[in-house]
């Protein structure tokens, strides 16, 4: 009797060191809210660009009037694939054309109305501007997004509701039967003061949109896919959630750009923000204006990319038809700062070890997963875990000497950390709330530390990181070793 019972045992255990060897733990359940598959798309794209072109160029204006005259819109030189290619060669892969501002003119020959650019001297009337901006893209392999004003300030039904709907919905058919696959699409609450009080039928609007392309992200202060952070200087909010509750926002509201721009742990619906910013004062090209310096678009780009968002980053093309040399060249300097500070990552090859990790050493979520190139595998610690952490070490022991803190959660499982902390040979170096896609430390001194253990101190659910790297950064105000 008594030798059966240790047998059974015997083989039970047997049975469960078996199965441990010869199966993977499941993943954990998703927290939702999680993104769609459009939306974590739109999201791993990290830099996108934004192309303010039209009448306002040609008037040293930002809010056109409606009364210009198409004959003064004559670009001489109208190159898009000069647009894309400096767009393409800096890596950004979606690009977003002002199709129509609020003077209400059309870069497209829309059949609706008269004011468009076949009533313009430009190539004599038969030229097609989101054309040649689609063509352009699609040679470059760039995929493409347009704006189309809500405010018209010339379209002559623009107060009455029922009429300026119908017209409205009849060119963004125009432009999204067309052209294309669409990426992105674009709408504001701007309006002037002197506007004419009328409501916007979002819904109706939405929804044809989304039967016409069903690719496409809906960009607005209210989602429903991305949605406005809030500011125009392209910070997002230091604690910076994708969830939020869709019920709580409108568009144009201006008491809700706090919530916009932060987020809501406890919110229902997955709309991650873009932060909107022009690479020059104005968003339309005016002949005095200059780019912002490389170190303010650093710190634009740890702010917003940094902080769990999509950059959608203005450079307006020139009378001529051009982006102007120097933006040209201002964008690549950004670009070659941003693979100078993170194309090295310093704990690359590095010793990892962690809290815990799901399913033991063989679970496939171990702690080594931050550092492989697989942007679908990922840290999971054990559901029991109430107080996670992971620890880098480089495997000769050295001193890692790093400026930049850089943590990505595995966010198609949802977002989860609420607050973390990061240590250097045990002191606190780093600390902050969410974390989202990427979140970004830039330290104000250079650390030099043989550990580094990021520490999950809140959470929903258990966190699950993606990816993990020390930086160090030239650019930083201060780089000097301490
Ligand atoms: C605008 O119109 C709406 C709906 O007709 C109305 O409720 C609102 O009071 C109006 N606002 C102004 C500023 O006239
Ligand atoms: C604007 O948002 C605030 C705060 O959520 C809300 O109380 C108010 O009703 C909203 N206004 C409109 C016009 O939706
Ligand atoms: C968002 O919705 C959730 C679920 O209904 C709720 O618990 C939370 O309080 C809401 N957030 C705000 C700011 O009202
Ligand atoms: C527009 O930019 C191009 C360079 O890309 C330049 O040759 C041209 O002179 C500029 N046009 C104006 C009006 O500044």
């Amino acid at each position: 009797m008594r030798n059966v019972w240790w047998l059974c045992v015997a083989v039970s255990l047997l049975d469960q060191v078996m199965l441990a060897w010869s199966q993977l733990a499941s993943p954990p359940l998703p927290v939702l809210p999680i993104p769609s598959a459009t939306q974590l798309k739109w999201q791993r794209r990290e830099i996108i660009m934004f192309l303010h072109f039209g009448m306002n160029t040609f008037t040293d204006s930002e809010w056109g009037t409606g009364y210009e005259s198409p004959s003064s819109f004559n670009p001489t030189n109208l190159d898009a694939n000069q647009w894309v290619g400096a767009a393409a060669d800096i890596g950004v892969s979606l690009v977003i054309l002002t199709a129509k501002h609020h003077d209400g003119f059309c870069l497209w020959p829309s059949t609706y109305t008269d004011h468009t650019v076949e009533k313009s001297p430009w190539k004599g009337g038969k030229g097609d501007i989101v054309r040649e901006f689609v063509d352009a893209a699609k040679a470059r392999g760039v995929d493409v997004g347009l704006y189309l004003s809500p405010w018209d300030r010339h379209e002559r039904s623009y107060g009455q509701d029922l009429q300026y709907n119908e017209f409205y919905i009849a060119q963004l058919q125009e432009l999204l039967t067309r052209y294309g696959s669409i990426s992105e699409i674009w709408f504001d609450g701007a309006k002037g003061a002197d506007a004419a009080n009328m409501t916007y039928y979002f819904n109706d609007w939405f929804s044809m949109v989304k039967l016409l392309q069903n690719s496409i992200n809906i960009f607005s202060d209210a989602g429903p896919d991305v949605r406005w952070v809030g500011d125009e200087s392209g910070f997002a909010g230091s604690t910076s959630w994708s969830p939020i509750n869709r019920t709580m926002l409108t568009i144009g509201n201006e008491s809700i750009v706090n919530y916009l721009n932060k987020g809501d742990p406890r919110g229902t619906d997955w709309v991650p923000p873009e932060c909107d910013v022009s690479i020059r004062p104005g968003w339309f090209w005016h002949k005095p204006e200059a780019p912002k310096s490389v170190s303010k678009l650093l710190e634009i780009y740890y702010k917003s990319v940094g902080r769990n968002c999509v950059l959608l980053l203005n450079v307006p093309p020139n009378s001529t038809g051009l982006l102007s040399e120097t933006d040209v060249k201002r964008l690549k300097e950004f670009h070659s700062a941003i693979y100078t500070i993170f194309s090295n990552n310093l704990i690359k090859g590095s010793k990892v070890k962690a809290s815990s990790q799901r399913g033991g050493q063989r679970g496939g979520f171990s702690a080594e997963n931050v550092l492989n190139d697989d942007e679908l595998s990922y840290w999971a610690p054990e559901d029991t875990d109430r107080a996670s952490w992971i620890e880098m070490k480089l495997s000769d022991n050295g001193v890692i000497s790093f400026n930049v803190i850089r943590i990505q959660e595995a966010i198609w499982m949802g977002q989860r950390i609420k607050n973390h902390e990061v240590y250097a040979d045990g002191k606190v170096v780093g600390q902050g709330t969410t974390v989202g896609y990427k979140r970004l430390h830039r330290l104000g001194k250079i650390i030099q530390a043989r550990s580094v253990r990021i520490r999950i101190t809140k959470s929903r659910g258990v966190p699950l990181l993606s990816s993990v790297g020390l930086h160090l950064d030239p650019f930083a105000a201060s780089s000097n070793c301490i």
